[in-house]
């Protein structure tokens, strides 16, 4: 099988060029996202077989795991030859909470943890992964902006922002990428969608597949079968026709649905099938 990422390319910032189908890292760990996975050396294949497939966009955070999607990265591929979008924002206990903590001097630390862990001089996309409630959100995004200019990241992203947000953060630094949550079921941030297509900025779709829990649905059954192809599949080729700057990063630890996921990139839906798709109520949260 000849099979490689057909998904087309976006330029981050208008000068970092990637492949707009990546790669998100986040289920590489053990489970509820703590600690590693049963077998690691699975868990690497599955990435290196993503690159070898033409996937060079790959999506983590320092809180994964804590630090064991990073670390696993790092040992599965070349960190210099792809591009590597971590995030900090977030932290992470035993009992499997995600806390916010986004003040400065936090950032700040964390930059050079995931620097090291990723055995990069400077991290490609670095991402607010949330705003936290408790810092003012200018005084993490100028520790951001400042870690731009200082050269320990090249570009900035936002995580889980409004459009509010958003523009107040341009008014700080150059924003590459926006990442919330989006799929063919849930397209509430549609406005933020927008709002990147008009800025130019890669829209990163989290749970692109719904966290693997697309069923039931008519009309991606019958796309689905007509291209002989699975409801996911039928999900991801469906985002990647219905923005230009979507960046979609389904996660998994399966080399099947690895597999899967590229090949859905050379799925080609008609006008129709694709309005029938944008005509499927969003289940908004
Ligand atoms: N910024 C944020 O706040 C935030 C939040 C959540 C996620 N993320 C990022 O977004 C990425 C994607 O999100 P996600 O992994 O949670 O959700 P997702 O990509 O929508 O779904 C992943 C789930 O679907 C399953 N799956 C993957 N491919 C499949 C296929 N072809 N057929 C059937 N099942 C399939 C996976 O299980 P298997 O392992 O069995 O394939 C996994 O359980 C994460 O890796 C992370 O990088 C960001």
């Amino acid at each position: 099988m000849n099979l490689t990422n057909e998904s087309g390319t976006f330029d981050l910032d208008g000068e970092l060029t990637i492949n707009r189908l990546g790669f998100g890292a986040m289920r590489l760990c053990g489970e509820g996202i703590i600690g590693p996975p049963e077998n690691e050396q699975d868990a690497k294949e599955v990435v290196q077989h993503a690159v070898d497939l033409g996937v060079d966009f790959i999506d983590t955070a320092d809180s994964y795991g804590p630090g064991v999607s990073e670390r696993l990265l790092r040992d599965a591929v070349d960190t210099g030859e792809v591009t590597i979008a971590t995030k900090a924002g977030l932290l992470r206990n035993s009992e499997g909470q995600w806390l916010n903590h986004a003040d400065p001097d936090y950032i700040r630390n964390q930059v050079l943890v995931s620097r090291d862990r990723l055995g990069v001089d400077s991290i490609d996309l670095y991402q607010l992964h949330s705003p936290d409630p408790d810092t003012p959100f200018e005084s993490s995004i100028t520790a951001f902006a400042e870690l731009k200019d200082d050269g320990f990241i090249d570009h900035v992203g936002l995580s889980n922002v409004s459009v509010d947000q958003l523009e107040a953060a341009r008014e700080h630094v150059e924003i590459a990428s926006v990442q919330n949550q989006y799929n063919v079921l849930h397209r509430d941030q549609e406005d933020v969608l927008q709002a990147c297509e008009d800025y130019g900025i890669g829209f990163i779709p989290y749970f692109p597949i719904a966290a693997g829990s697309i069923s039931g649905i008519d009309t991606i059954n019958t796309v689905a079968d007509a291209h002989d192809a699975t409801v996911y599949q039928i999900a991801i080729a469906w985002l990647l026709e219905h923005s230009d700057v979507m960046l979609p990063i389904p996660g998994t630890g399966s080399l099947e649905h690895l597999e899967e996921n590229v090949a859905a990139s050379t799925i080609s839906l008609s006008d129709e099938e694709y309005t029938r798709l944008a005509e499927i109520e969003s289940i908004n949260r």
